[in-house]
């Protein structure tokens, strides 16, 4: 008897998560949208979520099956959206109607310290004031002084090589996993142009900043586990009163930086991080931003530029080493360069000056995007029209929209041979001929990202002085074919990104 209880509980429970699994499954029947029958749990993201295969292949598989029609009905797992597979609506709905479609998803409700008042969350006029606040922060004259900050890490790094190479047979080189390396880089720069502070994980790998700024990313154990039932079962993430950062690791960040502005203050310290930049934008805004919500824009950076900037050293590093001609160009580019500062060190100025670097750079961002998705939530019911005015979509407020960068960059439509690196894409010659609204690595319009002039000066920056110094090659263990072997959120091999440098003589 018990047995046959505890059965019907359990297939009663079964049933129960069953109908939750699918209950937004309808979503598009009455609203004349083309869409793909949803699986349970899943949606039409299948199996991505479990590791088995990459989000940016799947997002890719499932543009490619649906390009034909300019809207399509997506589930991002039980999440309906609509998303956009057409250049000129992308367009019309990210820029010319951007009223309509002004904020990105919430990824949760919850009443977290920080998390709410980044940039990215923030909604409506809120946002529109911090981010008109945040704009003179990251101007490419901000950037500039900044980069003179990021000289000193980038200098670590390289001596921290030159020690294992001193160590390693000569004629070996270096094997290195290049992903640990970026990641050492990204956290020291985060240190020194977010929070006005000096660490060098290449010598202390155990420093405070970075053990605590690592367990308050997403991408890792129960971070991500906290992170995805929060997104996945809102309800019981907020029932139960969870929170995904942990207060006193929160608060260590709060401290340091509001404890940085007060002495900069009282002791008229100038140095040109985003702590300076912040201060300055408040006193000049007319908004009177808390001591929380600035400290949330450093905290920013810990999400958009730690992976990020790391994974794009990474997946250019791969295809310079697995295209030897377009390594060499570039190595002769920087050495030209080189020579062109007489031995002073890199700046700003000579970065920008780095036509090829920037080709090489863009390609890398078009074939392996590092968002495969972004997001827009209606706010205001909208009707979208086609050119010759009919009708294609009713969006209702609430509606959320999918833009899929990743499979318009794979879209042969757009970027013939895809599966190529082909920094003349981005030529003086062709870089017309692309489409607009079809490359879009950093997103598109007012909502676009801040911080792109940030990312590409620490990517140059950081190749530069690898480039001149070391001949990237192949390794017994460096990644066949990162398409396939990448697995889930990140563009990453599961067993690191390994090369050999080469020392230059
Ligand atoms: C290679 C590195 C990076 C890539 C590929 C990248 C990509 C993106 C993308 C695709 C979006 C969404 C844009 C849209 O929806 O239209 C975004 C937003 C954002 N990114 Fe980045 N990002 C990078 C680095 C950074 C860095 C270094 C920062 C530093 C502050 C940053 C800060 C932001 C912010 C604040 C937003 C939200 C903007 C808003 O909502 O107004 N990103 N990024
Ligand atoms: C940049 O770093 C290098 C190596 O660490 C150092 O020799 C040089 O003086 C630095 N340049 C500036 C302008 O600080
Ligand atoms: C800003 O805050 C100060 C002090 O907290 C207050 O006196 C002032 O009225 C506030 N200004 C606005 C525009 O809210
Ligand atoms: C999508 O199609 C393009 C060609 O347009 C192809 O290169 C790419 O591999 C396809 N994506 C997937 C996941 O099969």
């Amino acid at each position: 008897m018990v047995c046959l209880e505890i059965c019907l509980a359990i297939l009663v429970l079964g049933l129960m998560i069953y109908k939750w699994s699918t209950a937004t499954h309808r979503a598009f029947d009455d609203r004349g949208v083309y869409f793909e029958e949803p699986k349970p749990f899943f949606g039409n993201i299948g199996t991505s979520m479990l590791g088995l295969t990459s989000f940016h292949k799947v997002l890719s598989a499932f543009y490619n099956r649906t390009r034909g029609h300019k809207v399509v009905g997506f589930f991002n797992l039980r999440t309906p959206m609509i998303q956009l597979n057409d250049p000129e609506i992308i367009k019309k709905i990210c820029i010319k109607d951007f009223d309509h479609f002004p904020n990105h998803q919430l990824f949760l409700e919850s009443n977290e310290r920080l998390l709410n008042d980044m940039l990215s969350v923030m909604r409506d006029q809120r946002w529109k004031h911090m981010r008109n606040t945040l704009t003179p922060v990251f101007t490419a004259a901000k950037m500039r002084s900044m980069f003179a900050l990021m000289n000193d890490s980038f200098g670590e790094c390289l001596e921290h090589l030159s020690r294992l190479s001193d160590g390693s047979k000569s004629g070996e080189g270096l094997e290195v996993d290049m992903k640990v390396l970026c990641n050492k880089l990204s956290n020291d720069l985060i240190a020194t142009t977010a929070f006005g502070l000096k660490v060098n994980s290449f010598e202390s790998p155990d420093n405070e900043f970075y053990q605590i700024g690592q367990s308050l990313t997403f991408s890792r154990g129960s971070q991500l586990f906290k992170f995805l039932l929060a997104t996945l079962i809102p309800k019981v993430f907020l029932f139960f009163n969870m929170k995904i950062f942990n207060g006193q690791k929160v608060e260590y960040f709060v401290r340091l930086v509001v404890d940085a502005m007060k002495y900069r203050e009282e002791h008229n310290i100038n140095r040109p991080d985003m702590i300076q930049l912040l201060m300055e934008s408040k006193t000049e805004s007319e908004d009177n931003w808390t001591d929380d919500e600035i400290v949330a824009q450093c905290f920013i950076f810990f999400f958009a530029a730690f992976e990020n900037n790391a994974n794009l050293i990474c997946t250019t590093s791969l295809e310079l080493l697995e295209n030897p001609d377009i390594q060499q160009r570039l190595y002769e580019e920087a050495k030209e360069v080189q020579e062109s500062l007489k031995g002073s060190s890199l700046t700003y100025d000579a970065v920008q000056k780095m036509k090829y670097m920037d080709m090489v750079i863009s390609e890398s961002l078009r074939k392996w995007t590092l968002a495969p998705v972004t997001d827009r939530i209606c706010s205001k019911d909208y009707t979208l029209t086609d050119d010759d005015g009919t009708k294609l979509f009713d969006f209702k407020v609430g509606d959320r929209v999918n833009i899929p960068i990743a499979g318009l960059h794979w879209d042969d439509k757009y970027f013939p041979e895809p599966q190529k690196f082909d920094p003349e894409r981005f030529s003086d010659e062709r870089k017309n001929e692309i489409v607009p609204y079809t490359y879009l690595p950093f997103g598109v319009g007012p909502r676009n990202c801040i911080g792109n002039r940030y990312a590409l000066m620490q990517v140059k920056g950081m190749l530069y002085n690898l480039l001149i110094r070391y001949k990237i090659e192949r390794s017994p263990k460096t990644v066949k074919d990162l398409w396939e072997e990448a697995r889930g959120f990140n563009l990453a091999p599961k067993a690191g990104y390994w090369m050999r440098l080469m020392p230059r003589k």
